[in-house]
């Protein structure tokens, strides 16, 4: 297997990879819509072909129970060389998207992928829903096999992997854990997980990412009266639950804005100086990143004591996500509502559990209920924080291969965002991950105008290709 050449077929087909790209990224695969089914599995399906034209044996398998199917997951296998003595890799990617909504703020159509040229700080770009997040980054990765294949003629460039692609991760991985545990023996072979769903730190600025936040997802409903009111007759003498629950969740943070939910940083762990050290030295730029999303330096606030970085990579949110009730339409009506809802998400650090949290917060909304009201709770589940080893032969073969993918050796940071598979396979496992990705923090991923710029595409390309003979140099498939 050569490097060389598989970069070289890299640069020769570029545009037959984009072309490829653009035409995963036109099947709408919104998991979490189920009348977008049908896209979805279609997407599966289409990486099944491309994982099979590289030489992998692959299946689609279902997941859920028949009354209650999810999305399949794409599982791809090749066996290595037999002088292979790396470790066995399971890379782990999305193949669903999020919903498109606001549609009225995209300027092109979600899914007509168009190729754009470079454009002030920019540069050209894929636009589509899933251009970064996740179809673009696990086209880096299925691209980089489809060079070492072709040049080689070795499935995966002789390493030993398994490829996992989910179609729910956007809509919270709700049947992985059970295909996790159904396929234990088959997973637990594997020696660590590699995942490009993640960032870099700014362009030309390469990253792994070693930790990743979790998260919890709840919804609450307040029920005052058993029907709308006339708010001149009622106002004022029975409890509105839109003044109710704003008035309560208001008390979640407190001056510091710290949230005031008993035990909610139990198990927390401590920033360590060379850690505060580690990411100050990244020099950041909090003011050009607020800057990009039309803030003023001042609007950078957060929990007392912490910087703009270690709020994000190190630190538990609270946030409102969503909140409804009363009259929305247009024009004014004087009504008092009979309930009000809220969905409210926390961000999750090592050592938090989830669903502790969500019990937490429920039993602290309880204590708080107003006279003669009542909640209807709902736990939307969520996933676990996961922060990975930084010393492991695999890491220091990531960090060699993107080093010699992007020619700069890449940063080590952590993010905010969550990606619970990472956090259930070292729970059940015992696996660690590395995050090589590739995104910008400007490629509104979730949002409309979803970018993917085309070096990033090529840097992540490049950087598997190199990761593949790195893999190959590690002596002993130890996960040391
Ligand atoms: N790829 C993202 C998470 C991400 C983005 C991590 C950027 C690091 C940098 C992932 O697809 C995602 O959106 N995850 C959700 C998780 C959820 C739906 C359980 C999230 O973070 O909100
Ligand atoms: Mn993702
Ligand atoms: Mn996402």
């Amino acid at each position: 297997m050569s490097t060389q050449d598989a970069l070289s077929w890299l640069k020769d087909h570029e545009d037959e990879s984009i072309e490829r790209l653009m035409q995963w990224l036109s099947i709408p695969s919104i998991g979490t819509d189920p009348s977008y089914d049908e896209h979805t599995r279609a997407a599966g399906q289409w990486a099944c072909e491309h994982l099979r034209q590289s030489g992998f044996s692959v299946e689609l398998r279902e997941t859920g129970t028949p009354e209650d199917p999810g999305h399949p997951i794409v599982m791809a296998h090749c066996d290595g060389s037999d002088d292979y003595t790396g470790p066995h890799v399971l890379f782990y990617g999305h193949y669903d998207v999020q919903p498109v909504d606001p549609i009225d703020l995209w300027e092109s159509d979600p899914f007509l992928p168009v190729r754009k040229p470079a454009e002030g700080a920019m540069g050209e770009r894929i636009v589509a829903r899933g251009a970064c997040d996740d179809k673009g980054q696990v086209m880096m990765f299925l691209e980089a096999m489809r060079a070492v294949f072709e040049t080689s003629g070795m499935p995966g460039g002789g390493v030993k992997f398994t490829i996992m692609l989910e179609g729910e991760e956007e809509s919270g991985s709700v049947n992985l854990e059970n295909f996790v545990r159904d396929h234990r023996d088959e997973l637990a072979k594997t020696d660590v997980c590699v995942i490009s769903d993640t960032g870099m730190l700014g362009r030309g600025r390469p990253a792994i990412t070693y930790g990743v936040r979790g998260l919890a997802y709840t919804e609450l409903t307040l029920i005052g009266p058993d029907q709308d009111l006339h708010s001149g007759l009622w106002g004022g003498k029975v409890p509105n639950p839109i003044n109710e629950l704003t008035k309560i969740l208001a008390q979640l943070w407190d001056a510091d804005r710290r949230v005031t939910i008993p035990g909610f940083y139990e198990g927390v762990r401590e920033l360590s100086a060379e850690e505060r050290k580690a990411w100050s030295d990244l020099n950041v730029d909090e003011a050009a990143a607020l800057r990009g999303i039309g803030l003023p330096p001042e609007a950078g606030v957060g929990e007392a004591g912490f910087t703009f970085t270690e709020r994000e990579w190190a630190r538990p949110t609270a946030d409102i996500n969503g909140i409804v009730g009363g009259y929305t339409g247009p024009g004014a009506k004087t009504v008092i509502p009979s309930k009000a809802s809220a969905k409210v998400s926390f961000r999750l650090v090592d050592d938090q559990d989830s669903e502790k949290i969500a019990k937490s917060f429920f039993a602290w909304l309880e204590e708080r209920t107003p006279a003669g009201c009542k909640w209807k709770f709902e736990d939307h589940g969520g996933g676990a924080p996961a922060t990975c080893a930084t010393d492991s032969a695999p890491l220091r073969a990531a960090a060699k291969a993107i080093e010699v993918g992007c020619g700069i050796a890449p940063a080590m940071i952590k993010s905010g965002g969550s990606i619970p598979v990472a956090g259930l396979l070292k729970e059940t496992l015992g696996l660690e991950t590395v995050f090589m990705g590739f995104g910008l923090e400007d490629d509104r991923v979730h949002s409309p105008n979803e970018k993917f710029e085309l070096d990033c595409f090529r840097m992540g390309a490049k950087s598997h290709v190199a990761l593949v003979e790195q893999l190959r140099h590690i002596e002993s498939s130890v996960n040391a």
